[in-house]
């Protein structure tokens, strides 16, 4: 029996709720818009701006599951022609089974990314794979934990997309944090939907800024810190 099962949320997008660990991936209060809000606007859009709209980024996520928001950002590569190399890791990839019944691709632009959100879900794995003109991918089954050194600055922004802090205390240690920074290039951000003063703490302690902004619908706050290792 699957440790997960489809569930819907305010905005009509699909989530998986965890059994097991009693969690879903997304906000209750829309997967998509807060996907979009966290990750893509406070994440990428304002990385680009603030570096004067480069051509290309580079993407590391944490916890790839769905693959909602390495859609997410496969649609804005290929809207505004941009060059997206994302890289995520997931020691434990959903089951195809699950990942063909989400609505995802229904609920954007009527369908168009499907086949492209079909590819992201079917690529191999421990390889870079070129997914369209704009978006490559590559998907590693491995946890934060275990990430190697040589690829530390290397990244514009991080997804930091783990469970909440109370489901899984483990990946929000402050040496995982420190990863991500190491992980991050001179300027990059790291965007979560979480706020919790710990965390605001420890971003602070291993060497960010850290700026508390308004959280995506049904959240009050949520978190961006950038990388300002000259300052
Ligand atoms: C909140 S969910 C991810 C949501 C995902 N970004 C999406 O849009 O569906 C957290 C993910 O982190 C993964 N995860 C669990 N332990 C991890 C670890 N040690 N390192 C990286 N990812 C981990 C989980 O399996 C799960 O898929």
């Amino acid at each position: 029996m699957s440790d997960v099962k489809i569930i819907v949320t305010e905005d009509g997008s699909h989530s998986l709720y965890h059994k097991v660990l009693k969690e879903t991936y997304h906000s209750f209060h829309g997967a998509i818009n807060e996907s979009n809000y966290v990750f893509l606007d406070k994440g990428i859009r304002y990385w680009r701006t603030k570096e004067g709209l480069p051509s290309s980024i580079n993407i590391f996520e944490v916890g790839f599951g769905t693959g909602l928001n390495a859609l997410l950002a496969a649609q804005f590569a290929e809207e505004n022609r941009v060059n997206i190399h994302f890289h995520t890791i997931e020691p434990f990839p959903l089951d195809l089974e699950v990942v063909k019944d989400l609505n995802y691709t229904s609920k954007i632009n009527d369908g168009q990314y499907t086949e492209l959100f079909n590819k992201i879900h079917e690529a191999a794995w421990e390889e870079k794979i070129e997914i369209s003109e704009y978006f490559s991918i590559r998907k590693d089954k491995q946890r934060l934990q275990h990430i190697e050194d040589h690829f530390n600055n290397s990244f514009d922004v991080i997804f930091f997309d783990a469970f909440a802090p109370s489901k899984q205390a483990e990946m929000w240690e402050i040496a995982l944090i420190e990863q991500c920074f190491n992980l991050l290039k001179d300027g990059g951000v790291f965007v979560t939907y979480s706020a919790k003063g710990q965390l605001k703490r420890d971003l602070k302690q291993v060497g960010f800024e850290v700026e508390t902004l308004p959280g995506p619908p049904g959240k009050k706050e949520m978190v961006r810190a950038t990388k300002n290792a000259s300052t």
